[in-house]
């Protein structure tokens, strides 16, 4: 049996992951700040009992805490992150601080720990405005955003820690459009179901036409379980994400209009100006190309997104804290 710890384990894919990982008989710690912990109390109290599950309270900042924790694990989960885009714009160097300095501790605590293997969340926004769709790991890395330049850092830290010190092997995995139960309320399938079932017309900034890949985040964490399982992972980078379920933010608003059955309502196209993003922060086309994780451990993702909204409609967990 394989022994984890998973930093920002109480957040979306965190959640997800600790579960899927309890099922299939790892050991778990997870860590995540004390404020996230509270709020996910009620979920943790179910499996709380469960002697393979320990919940951390602690900040990757805290170095001492790191290297107690981290000494008998057999591989990282490294997801701690300040994520959103308008958040990570008005706060750029508290993002650097988190997604950099951040990663370089808990880089400094596997070393020290002697850890042989760590999975680095990483993002399709290091991808930028890509040249061409659908993006593979070879399409070229251009940031537009702190928080996608913050990722890109993160990376080359983590293959620099893993070029110096051997027994580290790395996985870099670039999630693209993760959705769920439990997500914050500012990411957009969260915001349109939420709209949708208080009655409101679902509000999109722009014409709509941007075109995204949607993954559920129990699709996500089966790519992050075979990727610990599987020594085929070692030193490379994913694009993780939902190929199939490839739409316009206009689309993805009528299939919710048409799934929760609320035919009355209509999409509220906004000029940006309105909202809390702009147009050159703004990526108009990017969706994945995963067959590279396919050949490798056999990625399938397989919840549709009408079954993705039916599942955050029946579980309205939303945290609408930022
Ligand atoms: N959800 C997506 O679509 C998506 C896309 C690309 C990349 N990612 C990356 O995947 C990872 C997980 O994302 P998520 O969607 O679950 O986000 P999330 O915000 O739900 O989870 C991040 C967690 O990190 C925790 N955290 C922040 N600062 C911390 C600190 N100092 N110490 C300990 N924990 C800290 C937060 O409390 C939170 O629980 C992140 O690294 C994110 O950048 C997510």
């Amino acid at each position: 049996m394989k022994k984890v710890l998973i930093t920002g384990g109480s957040g979306l894919i965190g959640l997800e992951l600790c579960k899927q990982l309890i099922e299939k008989k790892f050991k778990v710690i997870c860590m995540d700040l004390p404020e996230q912990l509270e709020k996910n109390k009620n979920l943790f109290k179910k499996v709380k009992k469960n002697k393979n599950l320990k919940i951390l309270n602690g900040s990757i900042f805290e170095k001492s805490l790191l290297n107690k924790v981290i000494s008998d694990v057999d591989a990282v989960f490294h997801l701690a992150a300040m994520l959103g885009v308008k958040r990570t714009e008005d706060n750029k160097l508290k993002c650097l601080e988190v997604n950099v300095k951040g990663t370089e501790n808990i880089l400094e605590a596997c070393v020290s720990g002697n850890i042989k293997h760590i999975i680095f969340a990483s993002s399709s926004e290091v991808y930028g405005e890509p040249s061409h769709n659908p993006i593979n790991e070879k399409t070229d890395t251009q940031g537009k955003t702190v928080y996608g330049i913050s990722k890109l850092a993160g990376e080359e830290y983590v293959k620099a820690y893993c070029q110096i010190y051997k027994k580290l092997n790395y996985t870099i995995v670039r999630f693209f459009n993760t959705y769920g139960e439990n997500q914050v309320s500012q990411f957009f399938l969260a915001k349109i179901v939420r709209n949708i079932m208080s009655g409101s017309d679902p509000i999109i900034y722009g014409d709509g036409q941007q075109v995204r890949s949607f993954c559920h985040v129990e699709d996500t964490c089966r790519a992050l379980i075979e990727i610990v399982k599987n020594k085929k992972s070692y030193n490379k980078i994913f694009n993780i994400g939902n190929s199939n379920e490839k739409y316009t933010l206009n689309e993805v608003a009528k299939i919710a209009i048409k799934t929760l059955k609320k035919n009355n309502l209509k999409i509220k196209n906004l000029p940006f100006t309105k909202s809390d993003r702009t147009v050159n922060r703004e990526i108009f086309k990017r969706f994945c190309d995963v067959s590279l994780a396919k050949k490798t451990f056999n990625f399938q993702p397989k919840i549709s997104i009408e079954e993705g909204i039916k599942r955050i409609s029946k579980n309205l967990n939303f945290h609408n804290d930022w």
